[in-house]
């Protein structure tokens, strides 16, 4: 039997980069996976067709996640294809470079509408729904960066470290209801021209990394179907760093 036989999961920005293999390893697992898309439709449709070549089931929703209204349509549109929804995986997100100074507060709730507004409004949705069930998982994708922040990343990191504690929060507060709500934080994810666009980046995630390589999105995804799965059926309001040991390497 594997890991998500039975479940139907909700993978939001599931054409991005971790999306995409989250959704994969989710249907690897058995889940049927309702994969989200704002703009990436050819993308996530080619991404649907090969799980259900594979034999699974998948079906694309399209959503602005930045439009609260938008959020409940999306999971209640996941719900209605699955009959139900077992697992929520809050992955979509921008990560726009900016610095403070000159940051307008346009640019500011561009990022927090998107990491985190959408997550607070997803979740409440999904758990509407997994509440009637007897319970599921929410996972929210976060990042180090809400531990140890990055140059012209503030309001980055700030929306990062929210998801966290919204995280733990909706673990206390959904916990009666059978809900376990996690994150994962991954480090730096290897994707195409990532070493050319940021080569100086990439060298000294390489010089700290414990482990010696950059993260694949294969990597998050594993930790998704974890905490997705009857593994972490005890597992709630925990923060699963995905990086390496980077950020277990002292700063001064
Ligand atoms: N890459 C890394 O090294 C890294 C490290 C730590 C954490 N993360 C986090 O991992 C998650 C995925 O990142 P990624 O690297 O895979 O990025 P990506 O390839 O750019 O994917 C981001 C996804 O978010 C969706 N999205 C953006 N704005 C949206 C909006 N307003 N409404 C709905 N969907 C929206 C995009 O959808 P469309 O393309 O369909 O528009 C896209 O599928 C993000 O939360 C990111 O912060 C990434």
């Amino acid at each position: 039997m594997s890991l998500l036989d039975g479940q139907t999961a909700l993978v939001t920005g599931a054409g991005g980069g971790i999306g995409r293999s989250i959704a994969l390893r989710f249907a690897q697992e058995g889940a049927a996976v309702a994969l989200h898309c704002r703009t990436a439709l050819a993308r996530t449709r080619e991404l649907a067709a090969r799980i259900e070549e594979s034999g699974g089931r998948a079906v694309v929703l399209r959503a602005d996640l930045t439009d609260e209204d938008a959020c409940r349509r999306v999971v209640g549109e996941a719900a209605e294809w699955g009959g139900g929804l077992h697992a929520l995986v809050n992955n979509a997100g921008v990560q726009p470079t900016r610095e403070l100074p000159g940051m307008t507060a346009v640019e500011w709730r561009a990022v927090v509408d998107t990491n985190l507004s959408s997550v607070f409004a997803c979740t409440q949705a999904a758990a509407e729904v997994m509440r009637e069930r007897g319970g599921g998982s929410v996972t929210h994708i976060a990042s180090i960066e809400g531990r140890q922040p990055a140059a012209l990343h503030a309001h980055y990191s700030a929306s990062k470290a929210a998801v966290v504690m919204h995280a733990r929060a909706a673990a206390l507060e959904y916990g009666a209801c059978g809900i376990r709500v996690n994150t994962v934080s991954p480090g730096l994810i290897r994707r195409d021209g990532l070493e050319r666009a940021w080569p100086e980046g990439v060298r000294r995630w390489q010089e700290a990394v414990p482990l010696g390589r950059l993260g694949r999105a294969e990597d998050v995804g594993d930790a998704c179907v974890f905490l997705a799965s009857r593994l972490a059926s005890w597992v709630t309001g925990h923060d699963l760093v995905v990086d390496g040991g980077v950020t277990a390497r002292p700063t001064w």
